[in-house]
């Protein structure tokens, strides 16, 4: 009896050491922006939740400005299991699905306020399962904000963009916007940006505020138009292979962490947005520049033509469920 007790001992001594030495899944958050934006922000948020609930389990690495994937490539290591997570704008997953470059549309959202009705809604719900079919799974939108335009000469009205160039995001909605203006838009990583703007090869680009002053644009583009012309958010994304393979207690507790890491970050998008906004004003670097509603309107017209383009690639049905969310 004892020699039995005694084995029974050894074996459990032995399954626990191996449970508490099992090592804890791994995942890798890459991401391209600073750590001081709404993405870099939530994204550290969700490792401190993920880790002090259920850190002997799980653990998270951030990976930051583009130092792992840019967003070119991280959809792919995704799918190879290089990446567990990431939050790639909405306008980089046109090679996955076309419903996404709803978003892209210029001028289609008022404010953050309606954005976040879409998202909400049951249109932009079903659209985090736009990427199911190729593998990938949207677990959740994260906002930035809205893009304002910057270059070398001040931009007020679309004629000023005439024969320039700019540097857009992997979207053709983003290309159609700028060609509609006379520009040259070119497709160019984030990481890039800086330099192509600081040796002029480049005469401007789209970013939100915190963009721009996370990454210095304001320092080497002396003008900054506020357009409010399109948005800039995300979508934080998983592979349908790593989150089927979590248990299912688990990957609720994740999923629990991870949404409210991504409220934090959307409560604090709009005051960060105000306050780099005011931040690169107080720089005294570039120039801001108000247009007027009229001055507006002549962007309106000019770049609206881009909603009949696309109509038919991301279905009239989605564009008007946004428009709604404007009402
Ligand atoms: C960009 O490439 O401009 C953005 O997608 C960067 C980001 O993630 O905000």
């Amino acid at each position: 009896m004892r020699l039995l007790t005694a084995a029974v001992t050894t074996v459990a001594l032995t399954l626990g050491a191996q449970i508490a030495s099992a090592a804890p899944i791994e995942i890798k958050f890459s991401h391209v922006v600073a750590e001081n934006t709404p993405k870099g922000k939530m994204a550290l948020k969700f490792k401190e939740l993920v880790e002090e609930r259920m850190g002997d389990e799980v653990s998270v690495s951030v990976f930051p400005n583009s130092q792992l994937f840019g967003d070119d490539k991280v959809l792919e290591a995704m799918l190879l299991g290089d990446v567990q997570m990431a939050a790639p704008s909405l306008s980089k997953f046109q090679k996955y699905t076309p419903s996404l470059q709803v978003f892209d549309l210029p001028f289609l959202f008022n404010d953050m306020a309606a954005v976040d009705r879409f998202q909400q809604g049951e249109t932009g719900q079903e659209l985090l399962n736009s990427l199911n079919k190729r593998g990938l799974v949207g677990l959740g939108y994260l906002h930035n904000g809205m893009k304002q335009m910057s270059a070398n000469q001040p931009l007020r009205v679309p004629a000023d963009a005439d024969g320039k160039k700019f540097r857009i995001m992997t979207s053709d909605v983003l290309q159609a916007q700028f060609e509609a203006v006379g520009g040259v838009p070119l497709k160019k990583p984030f990481s890039e940006v800086f330099t192509l703007l600081q040796t002029k090869a480049i005469d401007g680009a789209e970013n939100p505020w915190s963009n721009i002053y996370s990454k210095k644009f304001h320092e080497v583009q002396p003008y900054i138009t506020e357009t409010n012309h399109g948005l800039l958010d995300y979508m934080v994304v998983t592979s349908a292979e790593f989150w089927n393979g979590l248990d299912d207690d688990l990957r609720v507790e994740v999923k629990k962490a991870l949404d409210e890491a991504i409220a934090y970050g959307n409560q604090i998008s709009q005051e960060q947005d105000a306050a780099d906004r005011q931040a690169i004003i107080d720089s005294g670097r570039s120039e801001v520049i108000e247009i007027t509603p009229e001055e507006r309107q002549q962007w309106v017209d000019a770049m609206k033509p881009v909603w009949k383009q696309f109509e038919d690639e991301i279905g009239s049905d989605l564009i008007d469920a946004a428009l709604k969310s404007n009402e």
